[in-house]
């Protein structure tokens, strides 16, 4: 069923996320005003074993799904979720188990309180996050023609928007994702899980002292590869400590850092500086990053430079809203479902779901 809706100011959205590792449930005004995003991260849950199992993620999500759905209820003022003009949630592309319990939660709300059920592709919910904004806070939105970099855990790759929901894939990863570089490369380091993080705090303490890696810049394409980039650092701790580098136990901590530094230098260098070339490119007003490595500081700053010499408008969410939550499915939930979109308690998880095809 496809029915155009005028924008409503006032309209509401709960929506819920759990296509990974956090579960996550947020009540979003017009797509944009956050009146409550809660999050329940089990990053400690999967640190113990270095990396997410699925069937223990899918358990902590029945465990934390009705606490953190209460608590967004309770955050945003809300009676019960039939305060709400729509249901919206992930239905891929993530861990199928993971999926299917903020699939159920979300039907059940839908189904419960006779409200619509919108279906969002989590990659999207990562590109509208740059349209949220805080109780209180004010920022122009994004404006088109946009190119929008995803780098997450699972994906990486640069679109061009030239209008609400439409994609035209400009490049991405032929092989890891940048976070999965991070997360494996943390690994090589004897850093704690997730990497992203442990390898910015690590390369903090590194100064001037960082070792240079490669960068696959593949041409003039805007593809990205990583697999070499981590191959380098595997070769490096090897020929400095020994060993075969896979539990990273050996890693000094100066050296770890030394080699975090180089490392980031190298992704940030390469995602940077082709969001810029796509940027220029396709004309772009605006450059919106998404997805948890866009969390990162040095690719903040350095984009930040990027844009502000292309005279585009830099767009990138806080930290905690690069990150899986649940407002930026309220976000993208909210465009599909003015445009008519609406799901049947029949949706089911699309694990392997794409944004867009190549152009
Ligand atoms: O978007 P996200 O929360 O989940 C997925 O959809 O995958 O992204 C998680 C990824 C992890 O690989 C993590 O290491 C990375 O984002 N990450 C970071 C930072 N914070 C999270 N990478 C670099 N620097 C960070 N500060
Ligand atoms: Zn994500």
């Amino acid at each position: 069923m496809t029915m155009a809706i005028e924008a409503t100011a006032g309209l509401r959205l709960l929506a819920v996320e759990s296509s990974c590792d956090e579960t996550a449930v947020a009540i979003v005004e017009a797509g944009r005003r956050i009146l409550a995003s809660v999050v329940a991260s089990q990053t400690v849950l999967h640190a113990r074993t270095g990396g997410i199992v699925p069937e223990v993620a899918a358990r902590a999500h029945l465990r934390w799904m009705l606490p953190v759905l209460d608590e967004a209820i309770a955050r945003a003022g809300l009676h019960d979720a039939g305060d709400v003009d729509a249901i919206a949630v992930t239905f891929g592309p993530g861990l199928a188990g993971s999926l299917l319990v903020g699939l159920t939660m979300a039907k059940t709300l839908a189904f419960l309180h006779d409200r619509p059920l919108v279906a969002v592709n989590h990659l999207e919910g990562h590109i509208y996050a740059g349209w949220l904004l805080d109780p209180g806070e004010e920022a122009e939105a994004p404006d088109f023609p946009a190119v929008a970099l995803v780098v997450s855990g699972g994906h990486t790759f640069l679109v061009e928007m030239r209008d609400h929901l439409s994609y035209r894939l400009l490049g991405q990863t032929v092989d890891d994702a940048a976070g999965e570089a991070f997360d494996k490369v943390g690994r090589l380091l004897g850093l704690p899980y997730p990497g992203g993080p442990a390898i910015q705090r690590a390369a903090e303490d590194a100064g001037s002292h960082r070792r240079r890696l490669p960068r696959a810049w593949l041409g003039d394409s805007l593809d990205f590869s990583f697999s070499g980039l981590k191959t380098a650092v595997r070769r490096m701790v090897i020929a400095e400590v020994g060993g075969t580098a896979d539990d990273g136990a050996a890693v000094p901590d100066a050296l770890a850092a030394e080699i975090a530094a180089g490392f980031q230098d190298s992704v940030v260098d390469v995602l940077a500086t082709k969001t810029a070339l796509a940027a220029q490119r396709c004309g772009a007003r605006t450059i919106v990053l998404g997805g948890g490595v866009a969390a990162n500081g040095p690719l903040r700053a350095a984009m930040g430079e990027r844009a502000a010499t292309l005279g585009a408008r830099l767009v990138v969410p806080r930290p905690d809203l690069c990150t899986d939550n649940g407002a930026m499915i309220g976000a993208a939930g909210y465009r599909r479902f003015l445009a008519g979109e609406r799901a049947g308690l029949d949706l089911d998880a699309r694990p392997s779901l794409k944004l867009a095809r190549p152009a």
